[in-house]
C-alpha cells in the first residue's frame, strides 16, 4: 500500500492501532514533548493505553488540535474526552494544559488560543479523520482551509454534533514535527484513500494536511486502509 508524503501503518484490527498510537504518545509524554490531541470516538481507547504505559506526563504539555464550544463538562467536548480517558488516569498530571475554552464565545477563544500557541511548536499533532475527510474542524471546502496567518480560528460543524467549534488551522496543523492520523474502521475507507492517497483537494481536508518539515504517518487497521492500493 502507498501513500503521498506520508508513512503507514496498518493493523489487524482497531485495538491493534490504538495501542501503536498509544506507545506514540507515552514515548512523547516521556520525553517531556508538546502534544496535540484529537477528539471524536477514535481516540479514546489510545488515550487510556498511553496513560496505562506512561502515568507520568509531568514534563509533558497537552494542546488541542481543535474543540466544540461547548463547556468542558458538556459530554461532546474535546477536553472531556480526555480527561475521563487520560488525564484522569494518570499519576502525575501533564505540566501544561493548554485547553481550548469551549464555554467563550467562538472568535475570543479561537484568538486567545492563538496568542497562546504562538511561538510554540507542537512535537505530536495526533489527527482523526471524518467520513467527509474533515480533519480537527476543517471541513471540505470550508474557510479555514485558505488560512495563512491565523493558528486557531472559530468554524462551523458540518457534521455531527452541530455545535460550533475552534479548530487549529493548516498552517498550524503543517508545523508540528510529528502528525500522526488514527483511523479505523470501513466507513472511513473512502476519506482514507483520498487523504493519503488523492491529490491536495479542499474537499478532501486531510489531503490538505501533511507535517511541512516533519513526519507525518498514519495509522490505520485493515478496514480503514480497505481502499489503498499498491
Ligand atoms: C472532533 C475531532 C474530529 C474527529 C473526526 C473523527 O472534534 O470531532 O477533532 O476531527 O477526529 O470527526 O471522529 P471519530 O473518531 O468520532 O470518527
Amino acid at each position: 500500500m502507498r501513500a503521498r508524503d506520508a508513512e503507514l501503518i496498518v493493523t489487524d484490527d482497531e485495538e491493534s492501532a490504538a495501542k501503536q498510537v498509544a506507545e506514540l504518545l507515552a514515548e512523547a509524554a516521556r520525553a517531556g514533548s508538546e502534544i496535540a490531541l484529537t477528539g471524536g470516538s477514535t481516540p479514546g481507547r489510545a488515550y487510556e493505553l498511553a496513560a496505562d504505559l506512561e502515568p507520568d506526563w509531568s514534563g509533558a504539555g497537552v494542546w488541542w488540535g481543535d474543540e466544540r464550544c461547548v463547556p468542558p463538562d458538556d459530554e461532546r467536548s474535546n477536553f472531556g474526552l480526555a480527561r475521563r480517558t487520560l488525564l484522569d488516569r494518570l499519576e502525575a498530571h501533564p505540566g501544561r494544559v493548554h485547553r481550548i475554552r469551549g464555554e467563550d464565545e467562538p472568535a475570543a477563544a479561537a484568538a486567545s488560543y492563538d496568542q497562546e500557541l504562538r511561538g510554540t511548536t507542537l512535537d505530536l499533532l495526533l489527527l482523526g479523520l471524518g467520513p467527509d475527510g474533515h480533519v480537527a474542524s476543517l471541513f471540505p471546502n470550508s474557510p479555514g482551509l485558505t488560512e495563512t496567518e491565523r493558528l486557531a480560528i472559530p468554524a462551523e460543524a458540518k457534521l455531527d454534533p452541530f455545535v460550533e467549534r475552534v479548530t487549529l488551522t493548516p498552517p498550524a496543523l503543517r508545523s508540528a514535527r510529528r502528525i500522526v492520523f488514527l483511523v479505523t474502521g470501513e466507513q472511513k475507507a473512502e476519506a482514507v484513500a483520498g487523504v493519503l492517497a488523492g491529490p491536495p483537494d479542499p474537499a478532501v481536508p486531510g489531503s490538505l494536511i501533511r507535517a511541512e518539515s516533519g513526519e507525518t504517518l498514519a495509522i490505520l487497521d485493515q478496514k480503514a486502509a480497505s481502499r489503498l492500493r499498491d
